[in-house]
């Protein structure tokens, strides 16, 4: 049992606001822990540029058995593409990397004279899935970004919840029942996010092939 003072006192702490009081903390107050990013981004011209991706895409899978990776099921390309010769794929990486700076001056603010230089770390890859496929839990050590760029979404049944979506986890170890940011996969669409962060895809059930592309990469700020 409290003593009454103490009741009182709490019943204070509880009171509502009088109309027109400010009920906020300074700036100085608070810290914003452990924050985490994620860019989204759309490509221009994604129609016509998809287009011919993914033809080099399913042109590759042909003469290139793949490795197993995070899938289950699908196709997961040598992770060679920051060196495939196409012109469309090397636009493609050089908008990745150019968005990853974007990203990490947005983090970071660049000072007058600050130079932010995105780099490859760790390989970049296609990955088709069709009907039934899935990625595992997983995340992409060592690197600082990791990049995700949608060439194709298929056909997914709509009868399936959660068909083939991208989900990213709560990295709140103690947040127990965190929840999760879905990604429902849209051509043309890109995003960067920290390597650390877990993530998977559910299995995509569908008619046609799910296309992405997915990039590791570091940065540094030169100054
Ligand atoms: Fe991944």
């Amino acid at each position: 049992m409290y003593p009454s003072s103490n009741c009182r006192y709490i019943d204070r702490m509880n009171s509502k606001p009088q109309q027109g009081q400010q009920r906020s903390c300074r700036p100085e107050e608070l810290s914003n822990l452990f924050p985490t990013v994620i860019l989204r981004r759309h490509m221009k011209d994604a129609k016509s540029r998809n287009k011919r991706i993914r033809k080099i895409v399913l042109e590759r899978e042909k003469s290139d058995p793949g490795v197993q990776q995070s899938n289950v099921g699908g196709w997961h390309s040598t992770a060679d593409l920051w060196d495939w010769p196409n012109p469309e794929i090397r636009d493609l990486c050089k908008w990745v990397l150019r968005s990853g700076e974007d990203l990490t001056a947005s983090m970071f603010p660049l000072q007058p004279g600050d130079e932010v230089k995105a780099e490859p770390y760790g390989g970049a890859w296609a990955n088709v899935l069709r009907e039934g496929g899935y990625n595992k839990v997983h995340n992409h050590p060592g690197a600082v970004w990791s990049a995700v760029y949608y060439v194709a979404s298929g056909d997914p049944y709509p009868d399936q919840p959660g068909n083939g979506n991208f989900e990213f986890m709560d990295p709140r170890p103690g947040n127990l029942h965190g929840g999760k940011e879905i990604i429902r996969p849209e051509p043309g669409l890109l995003m960067i996010f920290p390597a650390w962060l877990n993530h998977y895809v559910n299995a995509y059930h569908g008619d046609g092939e799910r296309i992405s592309i997915a990039w590791n990469m570091t940065v540094e700020i030169v100054r």
